[in-house]
């Protein structure tokens, strides 16, 4: 049996796909190169979601190749505890924070007019911060908090930031050599990187029903439409953006033990987490971290990733129907006028 069929078995067996053990045989089965192999020197990574779990370890790994690293956090305090850290075990300098409340359009404005003045290059865009609430929360607009923080804001920092992002594959060298934020690297196409759930499998795609009712919410079902979402957003910006300027991807990192997944599902937690099945947060950020190097992630856009192999984004006939080019137009409709933020055409 070839390793591919080895993996696509694996993927559909589910629990040892998405636990440890997952990424832990198709680490071995390919033979991985290191993350420690790769450079990212003299590129900027903007991250959200870097004060705990997976963030927080991808951000250490980012550091430690070198990265000018800006995170995106809402408090004050944990971010420059965190900026701190992160200079004290890399020996990178180059650690920058901006602080936004990603539940909130203003702050996400504010800080994306703040990212662009002061790196008007970015190479890799993360959209990590997220949260699964299992008591309904809701923004300052109104909103569902978990449509807004992974499904409106991310489309809104990414459509703030679309120049910055396309200027990492139009800068010519020579204005490189003269920004002392860059080094005499080639130019290439940006990496807009999502991180999903493999949650959004028991979700289909239903626009009018991306806000669950009061009367039927479940915190469970209400994160997995947001990341469902995320994912076909994904392969949407993928469609509107030349992949010469921007290649975006989408990703589920498996099962992971992060302060975020012990608090939403704590019995989930207290079951796999004494049998070693939960991901350490370095497994967790992986594939991450591959798709933000490898040069192979430059190929392809539009993708949804895990454990660095590209993957259906259905499981089922169900959510394989549901998802039509109407519902498609819909939801990125309803991005559009909910943030206030439309694509120009000029940006394809
Ligand atoms: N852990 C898993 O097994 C698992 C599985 C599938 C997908 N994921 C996804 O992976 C990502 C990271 O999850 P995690 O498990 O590492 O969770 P976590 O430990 O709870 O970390 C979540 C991060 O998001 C930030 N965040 C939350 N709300 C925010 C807001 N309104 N504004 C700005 N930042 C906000 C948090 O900031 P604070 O530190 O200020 O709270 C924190 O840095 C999420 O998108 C999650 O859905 C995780």
């Amino acid at each position: 049996m070839s390793n591919a069929k080895i993996d696509a078995f694996l993927e559909k067996t589910i629990v040892p796909s998405f636990s440890s053990l997952g990424i832990r045989i198709r680490s071995r089965l390919y033979g991985w190169p290191e993350l420690s192999s790769y450079s990212l020197h003299g590129q900027t990574v903007v991250l959200t979601g870097a004060t705990s779990g997976i963030g927080k370890a991808a951000a250490h790994r980012y550091a430690a190749l070198g990265a000018t690293l800006v995170i995106i956090a809402r408090n004050p305090d944990k971010a420059q505890q965190q900026v701190n850290a992160l200079k004290k075990t890399s020996g990178n300098n180059n650690i920058h924070s901006v602080i936004a409340d990603l539940g909130n359009h203003d702050q996400v404005h504010t800080a994306a007019c703040e990212i662009a003045e002061k790196w008007p290059v970015i190479h890799v865009l993360v959209h990590n911060a997220g949260a699964l609430f299992n008591k309904r929360q809701r923004a300052q607009n109104g909103t569902d908090l978990s449509v807004e923080l992974m499904v409106a804001s991310p489309f809104l920092l990414t459509g703030l930031l679309l120049d910055c992002l396309k200027a990492s594959s139009t800068i010519d060298l020579a204005q490189q050599q003269a920004n002392e934020q860059i080094d005499n690297r080639s130019a290439v196409p940006a990496r807009v990187i999502t991180m999903s759930s493999g949650g959004m499998y028991t979700e289909a795609l239903h626009v009018d029903r991306l806000e669950m009712r009061d009367e039927n919410y479940q915190g469970a079902s209400q994160y997995a439409r947001a990341k469902r979402a995320q994912v076909v957003l994904n392969e949407m910006w993928a469609e509107r953006v030349q992949a010469q300027h921007i290649v975006f991807h989408s990703l589920h990192p498996g099962w992971v033990k992060t302060p975020g997944i012990t608090e939403a599902l704590p019995g989930f937690s207290k079951v796999l987490g004494p049998l070693g099945l939960l991901r350490t947060p370095d497994e967790g950020a992986d594939s991450l971290l591959w798709l933000s190097v490898d040069p192979s992630a430059l190929k392809t856009s539009g993708g949804f990733w895990h454990d660095r192999v590209m993957r259906d984004i259905d499981m089922s006939d169900k959510s394989r129907k549901a998802d039509t080019p109407a519902q498609r137009s819909a939801l990125w409709q309803w991005c559009e006028s909910h943030t206030g933020w439309q694509l120009p055409t000029t940006a394809r």
